[in-house]
């Protein structure tokens, strides 16, 4: 049956674990020996609020999370991390680059659901803005071949929110080339950010061209005027059929008792 659907990719059948938890993405710069973890932030893969409806490419992400404690993040390093490196390593394969773990907090500890060697997308539009050091001194270590032994990133205290704007009917099927608008002030906040995802320009001026169309990110000094922020600039833009969440970082918010905006 898997043949007939799937082709050749269904001769194989991998039955996996079911696991159950909150996810967290861990983005980590590795020289192929050491690596250096980024700050971890949750996506929020399905379409409606709660989580609730089909998958997505990511509607929205937030940072930091709470249960992400150093604890965590240092049994994510030394039991996923660091032998996924040296496994590589053996093979021959040695990995320099950014490693992004799709990681799955289960009650016997950090899982890992996926390993992406890139920066995940809406996540990274919520990590970097709260990113206080450079991301260019490492990497540049990485790409000549140094070490980053040691290395250590500056992260900002505050929050951060992306919310992303998408096409009426995403993740199904959705139109394309309707004219956008951005309110021009949104630049007079430097911590208020919109992200170009799936537009484009035409003869008329800014048009969708995607499913995920763009991303607003807020950074503020709580989760909860972040997303309160992120929100009032998701309101402000303007599109046919724009459908966006209006719960980013709900899980968060509700660890700490703090009603959403
Ligand atoms: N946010 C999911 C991904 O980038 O794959």
């Amino acid at each position: 049956m898997t043949e007939s659907t799937f082709g050749r990719a269904g001769k194989e059948v991998v039955i996996e674990e079911f696991m159950e938890g909150e996810e967290l993405s861990v983005f980590a710069l590795s020289d192929g020996t050491n690596s250096c973890l980024m700050l971890p932030s949750q996506d929020h893969k399905r379409i409606g609020v709660g989580d609730t409806g089909p998958n997505t490419g990511g509607m929205g992400a937030y940072a930091p999370i709470s249960i992400a404690t150093d604890a965590l993040l240092e049994q994510v390093q030394d039991q996923i991390i660091q032998p996924t490196l040296w496994a590589l390593t053996k093979d021959d394969s040695k990995f320099r680059g950014l490693l992004y773990a799709g990681i799955m907090i289960t009650d016997s500890g950090p899982k890992v659901v996926e390993f992406n060697c890139r920066f995940g997308d809406p996540e990274t539009q919520v990590v970097l803005p709260l990113l206080d050091s450079s991301l260019l001194d490492p990497m540049i270590e990485i790409a000549n071949g140094a070490s980053i032994s040691g290395f250590k990133l500056d992260w900002s205290e505050k929050a951060g929110v992306t919310t992303v704007l998408a096409s009426a009917g995403y993740p199904g099927d959705y139109a394309k080339g309707l004219p956008i608008q951005i309110p021009e002030n949104f630049t007079a906040d430097p911590e208020a950010l919109i992200f170009h995802a799936g537009t484009s320009m035409s003869s008329s001026g800014l048009v969708t061209s995607g499913g995920r169309v763009l991303a607003t990110t807020a950074i503020a000094d709580t989760l909860s005027a972040a997303s309160l922020k992120s929100l009032e600039l998701s309101e402000s833009i303007q599109f046919q059929g724009k459908q966006f969440r209006k719960d980013i970082g709900w899980r968060e918010l509700s660890r700490s008792n703090t009603a959403l905006p």
